[in-house]
């Protein structure tokens, strides 16, 4: 597998906007349209109020396909489930700096099963709350809408966070991703590009165009 490196426009649609009675046509048209990763929304009804899938989807796409698996728990106890999101083929898990788990251990114990660890921030929890864990990640995702829901709109005010982060990698000779989730479109990963994020979730944008390799090549080149 590829080596990515925080460089590279990475563009990660959202299967959570994929027609879920055809979910393997799905995958295979995603990596077709030039997708880099597939992103993974778990949600448990409780840490967000939706319910979505679990380990035993991601088994069953992984199993099927090569693409790189950038799974994003929305769940409140990520530290439980997480041997099972190992074990189902995860290539990066993202867990919430605001669930109910000790972050540091949660994040080492990814990078322990030699998955890739990332941390996600909600658009109410400031940028503060995760520098203490900035050098054990290899992802950042400040969240650019309320997580549950697909379809929303891109909170601009959040870019001041991927400024933020992009300052403190900086400065301190670290090299993780910084990926935005929530309202992408060519517009607005236009916006996210140009204020340091690398890797662009695209939910509705992608798996709801009629022509997804064109929409997510006019995100690649925003
Ligand atoms: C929101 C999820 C997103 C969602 C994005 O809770 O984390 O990944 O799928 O969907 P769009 O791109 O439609 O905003
Ligand atoms: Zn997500």
């Amino acid at each position: 597998m590829k080596n990515w490196h925080h460089t590279d426009r990475i563009l990660a649609p959202s299967l959570l906007a994929a027609d879920w009675g055809r979910v393997s046509e799905e995958v295979s048209r995603a990596v077709e349209s030039g997708a880099d990763w597939l992103h993974l929304d778990v949600m448990d009804g409780h840490f967000v109020d939706n319910v979505s899938f679990g380990p035993q989807m991601i088994q069953s796409i992984n199993e099927n396909n090569d693409v790189f698996l950038d799974v994003h728990l929305m769940i409140s106890r990520p530290d439980h489930y997480l041997p099972r999101f190992i074990a189902a083929g995860s290539d990066m898990i993202t867990v919430h700096v605001e669930a109910e788990h000790d972050v540091t251990n949660t994040l080492a114990e990814i990078r322990k099963a030699g998955v890739l660890a990332g941390l996600a921030l909600n658009p109410a929890t400031p940028f503060e709350k995760v520098v203490p864990y900035l050098d054990q990640i290899d992802l950042l995702l400040p969240m650019t809408v309320v997580p549950g829901f697909g379809g929303q709109s891109f909170m601009e005010d959040m870019m001041t966070k991927v400024e933020a982060a992009v300052a403190y990698r900086e400065q301190h000779g670290l090299n993780f991703h910084i990926e935005v989730d929530g309202g992408i479109t060519p517009l607005t990963a236009k916006i996210a590009a140009k204020a340091g994020a690398n890797v662009l979730v695209a939910g509705s944008s992608a798996f709801g165009a009629s022509d997804m390799k064109a929409a997510i090549a006019a995100m690649r080149e925003a």
